[in-house]
Order: C-alpha cells, then structure tokens, then sequence
C-alpha cells in the first residue's frame, strides 16, 4: 500500500495581489516549485537556492521561510541569525540529532529533507543570505482568555474557522495572521497576531530572570536584551509556538549535541506553563 499524498495548501485559482506590490502572481505561480518574490526591494539580492528548485535539489528556503526569514507559522525567523548557528544547525539536521519529540512532525522531516539535499556551496549561500537579512518586527502579542476559533492543520499550525467565534484560550499561545488570506499567499508585509493566556508575559519575564530553576538567567548565554550573544541565537520576538517546541524538543531529547547540553539544565525543571509563560513573554520583546 502507498501512503496517501501529503494535503498541500494550495491556493485557489485566480490572480493575486498585495497592498504593498506592484506585482501580481496567479494561483499556478504561487504553488508552484519557486518561491514567489513579492517585494524584491525589501531583501538583498538571493542566490537561487533560497528561490529556485532545481530537479532532485532541496525544496527553496523561501517557499517556507519567506524571503525575509520570518516564514508562515511556527516558523523560526531566519533574519539575522548568527552564520555560524544557521551552518551548524543544518549539520544537525543531516547528523540526526536535530528531530522532533513528536515524531513525524510534517515540517521537521521536510526541514531534514532540505539539509539533506542542499550542497555544500548552496548552505554557504543560504547561511551567508539570512544570516545578512535586518531583523524586523513580525508578532503583536495579545493576553486574552478567548481566541478566534481554529482548527489544528496537517502541518501542526492552526487553521482560522472563518465566521468560528471565538473559544477559551485554556492555557494556550494561539498564532494566528494579522489577515489570513494575506499570509496564505505569502504576503511578506502581514504579520501575525500571538494569542498568550492573561498573566503569561510577566510570569515569563520572571522565569527568564532566574532561568526557571536553574538559576541561570537566560540572558547569561543569550545576550543582556536576549537578541542572541557570539553564536548563540536570539530567542525575542521569535515565534512562540517554535521557542516552546524546541524547549520540548530539548528536553526530550529529540535535539540533541554539544551545544544543546548547556539548555539541558535549564530545561529540565520547565513545566509545560512555564514553557508557555517563557515563549509568551520572548515573542513580546523587540527581534
Ligand atoms: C518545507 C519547508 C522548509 C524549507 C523549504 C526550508 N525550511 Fe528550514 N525549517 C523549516 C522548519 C519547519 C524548521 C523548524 C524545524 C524544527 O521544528 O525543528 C526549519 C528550521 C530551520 C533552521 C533552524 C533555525 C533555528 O533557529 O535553529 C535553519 C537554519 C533553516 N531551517 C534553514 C533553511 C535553509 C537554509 C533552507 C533552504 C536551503 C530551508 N531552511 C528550507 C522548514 C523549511
Ligand atoms: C548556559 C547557556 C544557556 C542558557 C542559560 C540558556 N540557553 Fe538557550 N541556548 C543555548 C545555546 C548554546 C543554544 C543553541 C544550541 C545549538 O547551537 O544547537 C540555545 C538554544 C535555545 C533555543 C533554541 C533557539 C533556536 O533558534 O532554535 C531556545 C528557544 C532557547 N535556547 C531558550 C532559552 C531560554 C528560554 C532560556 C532561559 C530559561 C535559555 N535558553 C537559557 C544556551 C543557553
């Protein structure tokens, strides 16, 4: 028996605009294999692997992570990451030690599909790419005990239930697009809207302060305004249903190596409301 399909999101037919372009792109254009550039200005020039599929190559770093880093949801923002750390992160992917605790996530195994196939020149391209591109906000934080109705999607984010109401928020961050059929067909200017329970921004604020019970400030390796310090990644204003799935995946085991080691203490003691509290108040802070 052959497994069934993986359900792409697709976008209807029809041509498409943006308020912010002065482009247009057709529905063929936007799922096919490149990524479609909708404000070339907004970027610095990018080498074909972040833009072009090439037959048997890996999948264009664009296609998912925008041509700003910032990427659909869920999404780790690229944009400014130290080089070295977006270098070394693909070794990890290949190595097998970068996975996710929940096995047979959909966009992890795509992720080390990617690495896989990408040469050697093409992540020195990739990594020189992102690693230049400006850090820009991405995220309005919103503490609330009700939500926008959703409904979970195959690839692990939420889907909107147009014309849904709303439901209880019960604990947890809900990200969700400013405008939703601005993000479905990539409009890199519409950013996205985090839904965090009441409270959970300065519950995280103190965690951050005394490293949760490790008594290691995060601030110690990530930087005094936690924007990452040497090689060590920025965890503000990046998405919070990433920072909270990679402090599971840590904890769990499922990313592992020499430099997740020094997280593991500090993960350890988390609760899962302290991981919620801790990517609640990270996304509030300035990328
Ligand atoms: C099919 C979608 C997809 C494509 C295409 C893709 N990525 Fe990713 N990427 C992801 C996902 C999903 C993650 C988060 C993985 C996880 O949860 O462990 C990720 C994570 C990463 C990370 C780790 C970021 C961090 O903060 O640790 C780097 C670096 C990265 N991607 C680089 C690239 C590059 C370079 C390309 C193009 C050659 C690329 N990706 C193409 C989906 C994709
Ligand atoms: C002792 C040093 C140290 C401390 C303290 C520390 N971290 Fe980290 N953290 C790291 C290193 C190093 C990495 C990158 C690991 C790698 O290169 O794979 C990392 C990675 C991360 C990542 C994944 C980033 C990404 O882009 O995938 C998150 C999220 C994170 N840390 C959150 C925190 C939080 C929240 C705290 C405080 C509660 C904290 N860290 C405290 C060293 C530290």
């Amino acid at each position: 028996m052959t497994a069934a399909p993986a359900p792409e999101p697709v976008v209807a037919p029809g041509t498409y605009r943006i308020p912010d372009s002065k482009r247009s792109f057709t529905a063929d254009e936007l799922n096919g294999d490149d990524a479609v550039d909708w404000i070339p200005d907004d970027h610095p020039v990018a080498p074909p692997v972040i833009w072009h599929y090439r037959p048997h190559g890996p999948i264009p770093c664009a296609a998912c992570h925008y041509f700003n880093g910032k990427g659909f949801l869920h999404m780790p923002d690229l944009a400014g990451l130290p080089r070295s750390y977006i270098v070394q992160q693909i070794l990890e992917f290949r190595s097998g030690r970068r996975k996710s605790y929940h096995k047979g996530r959909v966009g992890t195994d795509r992720m080390i599909g990617v690495a896989t196939r990408l040469t050697d020149a093409e992540l020195a391209q990739a990594a020189d790419y992102f690693s230049h591109l400006p850090r820009r906000p991405w995220f309005r934080v919103v503490e609330t005990d009700t939500v926008p109705a959703t409904k979970p999607d195959y690839y692990g984010w939420f889907d909107l239930v147009k014309n849904g109401g709303t439901k209880p928020i019960k604990g947890r961050i809900i990200e969700l697009p400013e405008d939703w059929d601005r993000s479905w067909i990539e409009d890199p200017h519409s950013g996205v809207v985090a839904y965090v329970p009441p409270g959970s921004v300065s519950r995280g604020e103190a965690l951050a302060r005394m490293g949760g019970n490790s008594a290691v400030a995060c601030a110690t390796c990530h930087g005094p305004d936690l924007r990452g310090m040497g090689e060590t990644p920025s965890i503000a204003g990046r998405s919070p249903a990433y920072v909270a799935r990679m402090l599971w995946d840590i904890k769990s085991g499922a990313r592992s190596g020499p430099a997740v080691a020094l997280m593991q203490p500090v993960v350890a003691q988390l609760s899962g409301s302290d991981i919620t509290d801790l990517a609640a108040y990270l996304v509030s802070l300035k990328p």
